[in-house]
């Protein structure tokens, strides 16, 4: 999770169709988007984006203020270049998010799949649980999809932490209401069966 080098090569190495968590489209993390987030000017982050096309389709449903943020640049680069002339609608932040300067108190939704459950040392998760605590605001959304409790215990040759709403509820902690939580099947390019968790939180006025 922490190797930048990890993800530039996975970026570098297989085309985003290839990889195992590609998805054609976010169908499922759009409609909890547009279930609470009804200001299209509402600003949007999705964390480690990777070269999901979420981005396409918040811009499609007509989000202004949308912001990518990846660890691999080489990722980015893929949205980027898909999106052609519409990429300057967005922003793009090359960072980990365990430690990026985020403005504060700011976000109406904040989009992760797949990306904390990467986050096996407890001191990695409060790191970024406290970046979403300052970075969204009162009352904002934290839209979050993990591997569920029956999920593959590997992604990306890495190790990963599995969750059940609840669990994923518990850690983020009591200064957020868990709003609706749903389980999927997502089924990867090579036609593996995966589980996962999305629990939509709102953060506490
Ligand atoms: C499994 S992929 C999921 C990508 C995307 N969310 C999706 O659903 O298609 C995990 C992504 O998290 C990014 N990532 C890993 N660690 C990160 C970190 N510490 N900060 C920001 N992004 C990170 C990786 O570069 C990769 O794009």
């Amino acid at each position: 999770m922490q190797h930048k080098s990890h993800w530039e090569n996975v970026y570098e190495a297989k085309s985003p169709e290839a990889v195992s968590w590609y998805q054609r489209h976010a169908a499922r993390s759009l409609a909890l988007i547009r279930a609470v987030a009804d200001d299209p000017r509402g600003p949007i982050i999705d964390v480690g984006g990777g070269a999901s096309v979420l981005v396409d389709e918040l811009l499609d449903a007509g989000y202004e203020d949308v912001t990518v943020l990846d660890l691999a640049g080489a990722a980015l680069a893929i949205a980027r270049a898909r999106l052609g002339a519409r990429a300057d609608r967005v922003r793009w932040l090359e960072a980990d998010v365990r430690t990026v300067a985020l403005p504060a108190a700011h976000y109406a939704v904040w989009h992760d799949r797949a990306v904390f459950h990467f986050l096996t040392d407890p001191a990695d998760r409060a790191a970024y649980v406290a970046q979403v605590e300052r970075s969204v605001r009162a009352g904002g959304y934290v839209l979050v999809a993990t591997f569920a409790e029956d999920g593959p215990t590997h992604c990306s040759g890495l190790p990963v932490e599995r969750y059940s709403s609840g669990s994923l509820h518990r850690t983020f902690g009591s200064a957020f209401d868990l709003v609706s939580s749903a389980r999927e099947d997502h089924v990867t390019p090579a036609g593996a069966h995966q589980s996962f968790v999305y629990c939509l939180c709102r953060l506490g006025t």
